[in-house]
């Protein structure tokens, strides 16, 4: 009892709503380093082991967010969240409230109008890991929005992982985390495609992996290097004096007729070309492949 009024006064106490797999992650961790932790969620069956564990499981939303000056809510999305919290609102008047699950800058911007409009000190979040590496080394939570109510949270967030702050604007959180998100499955993407193809004639997955994974990516694709011609990037400067876009488009042109000659789906490397052929017929066929970051930055031109 002594031991836990003494960890009571040395960490703030929270609110979890939403106990999914990333839910159940938060509350797990905040449990252990000890959080006084209040949690409510739709199935209340679900918080059982956590109770157990020490944490408080309120009958409604409202009652949750009344029992700690900040909220955490982790739910399946902006809309989830808005019907969560609309019956809370009031409870949630002059506390912060920190948004922790995916969506899109502009539900990021809408959620801080109904928290501005209802006195809430909002903080938008976004969780960069998968629920086993909460709390790890290595896990990094992105937050955007209210830089008094980071600082002032600084301690549960640092719990959780690592916290980075991306800025004032209270979208970035998630812009940051569609974009890299966006990185992981066009890779992944790539791997299973490339995979499919070599599968084409028997080539186990398992044995192209050595190669492409083990060799090719970390050697010729080089993330590292990425990183060094990022200022290239941000100048719009591609020079094609190792490589050009069109000799990287006559490569584009072999990956779609040798995935249609074999067989496979071919839609994905006809899409990489012709993101290509429209650079080129930008006139950038002499610059580096690089440039096709021009196309990305404009919408996609509709007929
Ligand atoms: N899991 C991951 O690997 C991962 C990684 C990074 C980010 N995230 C993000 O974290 C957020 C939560 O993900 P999750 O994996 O925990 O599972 P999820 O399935 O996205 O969210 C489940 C949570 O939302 C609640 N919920 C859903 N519909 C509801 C409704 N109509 N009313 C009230 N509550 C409702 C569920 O309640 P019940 O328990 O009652 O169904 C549960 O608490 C998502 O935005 C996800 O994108 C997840």
């Amino acid at each position: 009892m002594t031991t836990q009024r003494s960890t009571d006064r040395q960490h703030k106490p929270v609110t979890l709503l939403g106990l999914g797999p990333m839910g159940m992650a938060l509350a797990e961790t905040l449990v252990q380093r000890g959080h006084p932790l209040t949690v409510w969620n739709r199935s209340p069956e679900k918080a059982g082991g956590l109770v157990a564990k020490g944490a408080r499981l309120a009958r409604t939303a409202a009652e949750a967010v009344a029992a700690s000056p900040v909220t955490l809510v982790c739910l399946t999305d902006y809309d989830t969240m808005h019907k969560v919290l609309e019956p809370a609102a009031e409870a949630l008047r002059g506390r912060c409230l920190v948004n922790l699950n995916s969506g899109t800058p502009a539900e990021a911007h809408a959620a801080v109008a109904w928290s501005g409009e209802r006195g809430v000190r909002y903080l938008d979040g976004a969780v960069m890991v998968p629920p086993p590496m909460v709390g790890e080394p290595g896990a990094v939570f992105l937050y955007s929005g209210s830089r008094d109510v980071f600082e002032e949270l600084l301690e549960p967030l640092t719990n959780l992982g690592d916290p980075r702050y991306l800025g004032e604007d209270p979208g970035l959180a998630v812009l940051y985390n569609t974009a890299m998100l966006d990185m992981m499955y066009t890779t992944l993407n790539g791997w299973l495609h490339a995979t499919a193809l070599v599968g084409s004639a028997g080539v186990p997955a398992q044995r192209f992996a050595e190669l492409a994974l083990g060799w090719f990516m970390p050697t010729v694709v080089d993330y590292a290097a990425l990183a060094r011609q990022a200022p290239d990037l941000d100048a719009g400067h591609y020079p094609g004096t190792l490589n050009t876009l069109e000799m990287n488009l006559n490569a584009l042109d072999h990956i779609t007729r040798a995935s249609q000659e074999q067989g496979i789906h071919s839609d994905h490397p006809r899409l990489m070309k012709e993101i290509a052929e429209r650079a080129v017929a930008e006139g950038r066929g002499g610059q580096n492949y690089l440039a096709v970051y021009e196309l990305f930055k404009k919408a996609t031109p509709r007929p």
